[in-house]
């Protein structure tokens, strides 16, 4: 039998003490032992709870308990998140998490001291929800060389860039109606900011690589600047406009980013809508693979967490490998990188746009009073010189293609 405590009893928390319970014989089947819920951790108690008789509000219970062999860490955020992990680990009980900015600060550390005692600190749940992505990058996909991932990989933007382009609405709009029917957060600010996907695709760049790739140099742009013109000229374009977060690697050149793409109705990810999350692989024999599904959500995020503890019961006393270094990858000056740019400007700068860029293709829609058009490819930094010169941007947005 495996003991399980569950650290943080709330939406993901309560859902992987009920993914355990539902789906308990076909888990068994597959983990080839019993999981018991022994104990789950929460400041606040549960009565009536099915589950009322296993909270603890204190920590070394658990952590003191032999018989614990896994926790499921469904706390979120930095403190006391790290520390309680660290202490599991330290005690050889192996740690499953859903919390990204755990992962994404401390990774390759709770890796190595997974490692130095025996045991695991797994993360599939900390990147798209339910889909299974960590596990591609980390078994799967051994014989790759890896060299770029293009995700979407927040739900909440997506949802709003998605009704957006179906309603021709303005952001705030959509937001306000996203943040009644509970999709978006009341502070929506990591979501449409673009922190959230920042890292995620900080965790998928350090398994691409193999080393640690710093959330903090990620170059961070959000959704808060697209406007209901914006989707007006995409459509023309034949193109969508998504939140995209992507990292590639060539050649010992290193770069990732998040922010606001147009991309073209021939791109697997311009289907990907609502709340779905999609991550595009490309790897040097495979090509490219793509995974997708909900990406955020109680049973999916649960289901992820619990599928590492099966992972856990099936490698008692094993590590499992992961390629994670400490030593930090250096990136590419951003300005450095390469795109072509999509530009909307006043009608009467036409002249100077031409005289600046001398080579773009013309973007027509029915927006008045605005002259747009799309670069030809150029570095970022030539652009924010050409974009000065010509002295007024109305807004820009990147082509994926
Ligand atoms: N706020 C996140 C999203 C939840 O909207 O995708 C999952 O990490």
């Amino acid at each position: 039998m495996i003991n399980v405590a569950v650290l943080g009893y709330g939406t993901v928390g309560s859902g992987v003490v009920e993914v355990i319970e539902k789906n308990k014989e076909e888990i068994s089947k597959k983990a080839g032992e019993k999981l018991n819920i022994k104990y789950i951790l929460d400041l606040r108690d549960f009565p009536g709870d099915p589950y009322e008789n296993k909270v603890v509000h204190d920590v070394d219970i658990i952590l003191n308990d032999p018989e614990v062999n896994v926790i499921c860490e469904t706390m979120g955020g930095i403190e006391p998140a790290y520390t309680f992990s660290k202490r599991a680990l330290t005690s050889g009980k192996s740690v499953c998490t859903s919390n990204k900015e755990l992962v994404a600060n401390h990774g390759p550390e709770l890796i190595r001291l997974a490692k130095e005692n025996n045991c695991n600190y797994l993360f599939e749940a900390s990147v798209g929800g339910g889909i299974p992505i960590i596990r591609p990058m980390n078994y799967s996909l051994t014989a790759e060389k890896i060299d770029a991932i293009t995700g979407i990989l927040n739900g909440t933007t997506n949802y709003i860039l998605s009704k957006m382009a179906a309603e021709g609405a303005d952001f705030e709009d959509v937001l306000k109606e996203a943040q009644e029917k509970g999709y978006a957060e009341r502070n929506p600010e990591a979501d449409v900011e673009g922190y959230d996907a920042c890292r995620k695709i900080a965790i998928l760049s350090s398994l691409m690589t193999g080393k640690n790739v710093r959330y903090e140099e990620i170059y961070t742009e959000g959704i808060t600047k697209i406007t209901a013109t914006d989707f007006i000229y995409a459509k023309a374009m034949g193109r969508s406009i998504k939140l995209l977060a992507l990292s590639r690697e060539t050649e010992g050149e290193f770069y990732a980013m998040v922010a606001p793409f147009m991309i073209s109705v021939d791109h697997p990810l311009y289907s990907v809508n609502d709340v779905f999350n999609a991550v595009f692989v490309h790897g040097n024999m495979l090509g490219d693979s793509m995974y997708y599904g909900r990406g955020a959500g109680k049973l999916p995020t649960a289901s992820a967490v619990v599928s590492d503890v099966v992972d856990c019961a099936r490698h008692v006393g094993r590590t499992i490998m992961c390629f994670w270094d400490t030593e930090s990858i250096e990136f590419t000056d951003i300005d450095q990188v390469k795109h072509r740019f999509f530009v909307r400007t006043k009608a009467e700068f036409e002249g100077k746009a031409l005289e600046v860029f001398s080579s773009m293709e013309v973007v027509e829609a029915d927006v008045a009073g605005e002259y747009a058009f799309v670069t030809d490819e150029m570095t970022e930094g030539e652009f924010k010189e050409k974009a000065q010169q010509l002295g007024c941007v109305l807004n820009r947005i990147r082509i994926e293609r």
